[in-house]
């Protein structure tokens, strides 16, 4: 069994699919880890057509009293999406809400699934950031056009290891590096030249040697309590199947009503 995602890219679907009859969670969940680089799943074929998909593959093979896990039919689905040629497959919408109750919801980049939970990176002062410092539930949304589907994520989030983020931070260009120091990410600021003057500054700062993370910014990793997957079915006659956490590594799988 290899446990690295090569493995997985190199055996496509029918890998996560015995994976996911052999119950080896946690290997695929350490394989998942390792999606942080861009990986290419080119020996994937659609061999069915887009929106029979999950029909064929879940409708009928679906037992609802199984205990399965919602993790590997995301990693099925996103690595679908990603063959696909959907634009930006990783971007999803995610949900925070203030301490006064408001909800609100911004797109960013899913970075690979680890120790259970999607993880994304982020300024901690922004505002998702202290709306998840006060109040770590989330909700997050990806939606890949191409195959009309629809994944639904809800939960609490954690921060992500500081060695993990720094390990994560090293990988980023140098210029998104020194970003991530010079913006205040969600204050007002005066104009964009402000923003430059900040940029050129920190460039100087960082002339000849490695820019380290900044402290105020890491990753979030959401730990699921729900996920439903949607496709778009005939006659605005979709199918959802959500599942819902019941303990640490059991959940329970329903059919909703479109
Ligand atoms: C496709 C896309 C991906 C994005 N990815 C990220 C991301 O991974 N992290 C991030 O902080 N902002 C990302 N952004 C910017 C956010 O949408 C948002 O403008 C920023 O994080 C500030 O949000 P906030 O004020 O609600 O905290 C992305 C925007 C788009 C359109």
């Amino acid at each position: 069994m290899r446990k690295s995602l090569g493995g997985i890219a190199g055996r496509g679907r029918d890998f996560v699919l015995s994976l996911r009859t052999s119950c080896l969670n946690s290997a695929i969940s350490n394989a998942i880890q390792q999606w942080v680089k861009p990986v290419i799943f080119d020996n994937l074929i659609l061999d069915m057509e887009v929106g029979q998909l999950f029909v064929g593959e879940m409708g009928e093979n679906l037992d609802l009293e199984k205990d399965q896990d919602p993790l590997l039919e995301f990693w099925s689905w996103f690595e679908k999406a990603r063959a696909s040629g959907e634009a930006l497959p990783e971007a999803m919408a995610l949900a925070t809400v203030s301490p006064a109750g408001a909800p609100s919801v911004r797109m960013v980049l899913f970075k690979g699934i680890n120790k259970g939970g999607f993880e994304f990176f982020t300024n901690f002062d922004s505002r998702k950031g202290r709306e998840l410092e006060i109040n770590p539930l989330a909700s997050i949304v990806f939606w890949w056009e191409r195959l009309r589907r629809q994944v639904r994520v809800e939960g609490r989030v954690q921060k992500v290891e500081e060695e993990q983020a720094d390990q994560y931070f090293r990988t980023r260009p140098r210029g998104s590096q020194i970003g991530a120091w010079a913006s205040r990410q969600s204050q007002a600021i005066p104009n964009r030249a402000d923003l430059e003057a900040r940029v050129r500054a920190l460039e100087m700062e960082y002339q000849g040697r490695e820019v380290p993370r900044p402290p105020f910014w890491g990753g979030f990793r959401l730990i699921p309590d729900s996920m439903e997957f949607w496709q778009e079915r005939a006659d605005r006659l979709h199918d959802r199947l959500r599942y819902r956490r019941s303990t640490n590594d059991h959940w329970i799988l329903e059919r909703l009503d479109p």
